[in-house]
């Protein structure tokens, strides 16, 4: 497992240099693309450039607004940025910035007050009540917290009922769920309910739930918020396995400079808005780490948390 992330990220080539170092700290270095104008639309297609396949993920100046007309939180405030298939993204910002609104919005759990999210090509602003049970189904997995897994199904079953729901033939079933299982190291719990598993192992059934039916986007949130930190440690490496042999393309929200380490690349989020993103490139995970921390303290966070 240790192994699993030493191959370079591909579109990391000729974007990392100096990208990410705090001395870039400015909305220049990525905060204003895609706002509004002209200037964004050329920012957008000098960003797309570097990206190998088109996003499987566009927000296009998304705002979000609560309330009522005499108490309005802004709590997106125009967020506009893309996720290439394939990139570990990493979502991270001081509490209250955004993020969990954004992750709801993508997930279709909440709706834009305006602006657009475009995945795989269709924008999921405009659909239906119908058309999204059927996005989320087919295109999205789900990480959370805690596993989340349904107390009175085995472990296989979990994974299954993702495929069921889907409407897949039952004999096509078993051998999905198998080969996923196998693949993140959980075929010797298939037969557990989720109270005889470690923490670990109910994680990693719920990554193989997330994955087991091919999703365009996998979100996660907080995925280590409720682990130890080696059982965290665990569902990391699981997730960049995923990302990197199994080609899931993950945006993760999290407070932890650790778990953001993981990623490929990590966007901070600040009252509503992308304020700074960093670049892993080809660097250890040290390096990254040490850089997400320099931003995490200048964005006043302590220690490993920005909240
Ligand atoms: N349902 C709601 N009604 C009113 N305001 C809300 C609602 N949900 C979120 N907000 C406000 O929107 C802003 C963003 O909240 P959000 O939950 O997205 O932050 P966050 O970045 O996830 O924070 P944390 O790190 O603490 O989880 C906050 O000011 C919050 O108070
Ligand atoms: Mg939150």
């Amino acid at each position: 497992m240790a192994e699993v992330y030493t191959e370079p990220f591909p579109m990391a080539d000729g974007m990392a240099a100096g990208q990410g170092s705090a001395a870039h700290f400015s909305r220049e270095s990525y905060g204003s693309h895609g706002r509004t104008g002209a200037g964004s639309a050329s920012n957008a297609a000098a960003l797309h450039a570097t990206m190998p396949g088109s996003p499987i993920l566009s927000v296009r100046n998304v705002e979000k607004m609560f309330g009522s007309r005499d108490s309005v939180t802004r709590a997106l405030a125009g967020v506009s940025f893309d996720v290439a298939s394939g990139e570990f993204v990493g979502i991270m910002g001081p509490s209250g910035s955004g993020k969990t609104t954004l992750l709801n919005c993508v997930s279709t759990i909440d709706t834009v007050t305006s602006g657009n999210i475009i995945v795989g090509g269709r924008d999921i602003t405009g659909m239906s009540r119908r058309q999204l049970a059927k996005f989320r189904r087919d295109d999205l997995g789900f990480i959370f917290q805690d596993s989340n897994l349904l107390d009175t199904l085995t472990g296989f079953e979990n994974i299954s009922l993702a495929l069921t729901i889907k409407g897949e033939p039952s004999r096509a079933i078993s051998g999905k769920v198998n080969a996923m299982a196998a693949r993140l190291g959980v075929d010797q719990v298939l037969q557990k309910y989720p109270y005889q598993m470690s923490g670990g192992q109910r994680q990693r059934i719920a990554a193989a739930r997330a994955m087991v039916t091919d999703p365009k986007l996998i979100l996660a949130d907080e995925p280590t918020g409720a682990l130890d930190s080696r059982s965290a440690a665990v569902m990391l490496e699981i997730m960049e396995m995923m990302n990197q042999q199994l080609g899931a393309t993950i945006m993760m929200v999290t407070h932890d400079a650790f778990a953001a380490s993981y990623t490929n690349r990590v966007l901070f989020i600040k009252d509503g808005a992308v304020f700074n993103e960093l670049r892993r490139g080809d660097e250890s995970r040290d390096a990254f780490f040490a850089r997400i921390m320099e931003v995490v303290s200048f964005l006043g966070g302590e220690a490993g948390h920005v909240s």
